[in-house]
């Protein structure tokens, strides 16, 4: 089965140059939840209907693998969601059912779609639409029924005062004949409030043609929510966070406050890790078993290993291995390796760095574009000078190295294994292996100097 999903809106009520399509909701874009539940509901193809910012959208979706084939077709003026469907029509053969959805509505799931195929097809439908049942139907066209069958569909803005009181909305998912949908789609006039062609009134045409259209009508009306405004993309967010968050519960983790923790839709945890509060793992990050990831945490596309406790850090595209304590207030850059059992501090920046096991930087230390071995200590305020004010140099430190607190390493350096450096130093040149080295100013005491200076 093809399915056709809309997406070529102006997002006018979103107030800004995005199409709203491309908001992300835990780190997704809205548009690509709905091909993924297509995907997961068995459609291999799908036709995308593009219109506002089309090459945006178009190049958005063409960068990510979905494993199903993706047709894109132009709807150049934006006449309504009919006008849009009309824009497809090459693609429906007569005798083929088609699946249209609408582009905005992330929460989707792929088990109702599927469910909804069963009852069309076991009905010998021609058409069919999901419905549902909510409290607030403002903003959504209206199921309209006599003796409880099927009429017609009312916009909310062509709604009268009765029609407008009607809780079972339109939800946007429809199943039609291919036959059925081309002759309605021709038939359709924009004589309405918003002069645009609804595709909604292609099932009123179609009634007048055959009874057999079928009304399912789920349960769970948040799940066809459409994200209209930015009102609407927050309370979509906070229900996939909560859907994600239950997902991840049941899998084993253990969250302290679910309203609190954002986990994007992609990120793997693993089984008795524990997430604090405010906690932000994002992209594809991933998080091994018995872990504790503290307060104020936010890791973007990172893999973090086995029993790894991080408190109120920020970890960037970062590999974290097994047993490695980081924070409280570290900030690790993209592109470090940091191997088991290494213990990162407070306030220490990392980027471009592979720290080998068992080395500690526990307190106020920059390090920039390092090799660093194993059993390394860095004292607190170590800097790793690795720019010129034109160049980024490397520095490589050797294993069992001491560095003395506050000392600069101005890169190009090598430190050999067991060099200690005292503290204070300011190394620019090679130390070999097994050296101590002191680069600092000799200490002077002056006899007596404050008697000698009294106004000092
Ligand atoms: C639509 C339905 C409404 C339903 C609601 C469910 C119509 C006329 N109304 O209203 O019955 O309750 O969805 O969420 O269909 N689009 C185009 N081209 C256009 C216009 C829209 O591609 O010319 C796309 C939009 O990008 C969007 C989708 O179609 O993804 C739905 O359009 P939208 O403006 O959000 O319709 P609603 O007012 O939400
Ligand atoms: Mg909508």
């Amino acid at each position: 089965m093809k399915a056709v999903i809309l997406a070529a809106g102006e997002s006018k009520r979103m107030n800004s140059k995005v199409p709203k399509v491309l908001y992300k909701i835990c780190g997704k874009e809205i548009i690509r939840y709905v091909i993924d539940a297509c995907k997961n509901a068995g459609i291999k193809e799908v036709i995308i209907v593009l219109g506002h910012e089309a090459d945006l959208v178009k190049k958005n979706i063409s960068e990510k693998d979905f494993s199903l084939d993706i047709e894109f077709v132009v709807q150049e003026e934006r006449l309504g969601t009919g006008h849009a469907v009309m824009m497809a029509k090459d693609f429906f053969n007569d005798d083929e059912d088609i699946l249209i959805l609408y582009g905005d509505t992330p929460l989707i799931g792929s088990v109702s779609i599927k469910k909804f195929i069963e009852m069309h097809e076991r009905d010998n439908n021609v058409a069919s639409l999901i419905s549902s049942v909510i409290d607030k139907p403002k903003g959504y066209g209206r199921i309209l029924r006599r003796d409880n069958k099927f009429i017609r569909i009312v916009e909310d803005k062509d709604c009268d005062s009765n029609q407008a009181l009607i809780k079972e909305i339109n939800t946007g998912v429809y199943l039609f004949n291919g036959n059925f949908l081309k002759t309605a789609l021709q038939m359709l006039s924009n004589n309405n409030a918003q002069r645009e062609y609804y595709l909604t009134d292609t099932l009123e045409i179609i009634k007048t043609l055959s009874d057999k259209i079928g009304v399912f009508c789920v349960d769970d009306c948040n799940e066809f929510l459409g994200v209209n405004n930015k009102v609407e993309l927050e309370f979509a967010s906070r229900l996939m966070r909560q859907r994600i968050n239950k997902r991840h519960m049941e899998n084993g983790l253990i969250i302290i406050d679910a309203e609190n923790t954002y986990i994007d839709d992609e990120v793997k945890i693993g089984s008795d890790s524990v997430i604090y509060p405010n906690v932000f793992l994002e992209g594809k990050t991933e998080i091994g078993n018995e872990c504790i990831i503290r307060e104020n945490s936010r890791i973007v596309d990172s893999q973090i290993f086995n029993k790894v406790e991080i408190d109120s850090s920020v970890i960037l595209s970062s590999v974290i291995k097994s047993k490695v304590r980081i924070g409280p207030f570290a900030y690790i850059r993209p592109n470090c390796k940091i191997e088991e059992k290494v213990k990162i501090g407070d306030f220490v920046e990392i980027k471009n760095a592979n720290i080998n096991h068992g080395t500690k930087v526990a307190h106020l230390t920059y390090m920039g574009d390092a090799d660093v071995g194993s059993n390394v200590n860095f004292g607190c305020g170590t800097t790793i000078a690795n720019y010129d004010g034109k160049n980024k140099f490397k520095t490589e430190i050797g294993d069992n190295v001491f560095i003395g607190c506050n000392s600069n390493l101005v890169a190009p350096v090598k430190i050999g294994n067991g060099v200690y450096i005292a503290a204070g130093s300011t190394i620019t040149d090679d130390i070999p292996e097994k050296n101590f080295a002191i680069a600092r100013a000799r200490q002077i005491n002056k006899t007596d100097w404050t008697k000698k200076n009294p106004n000092a």
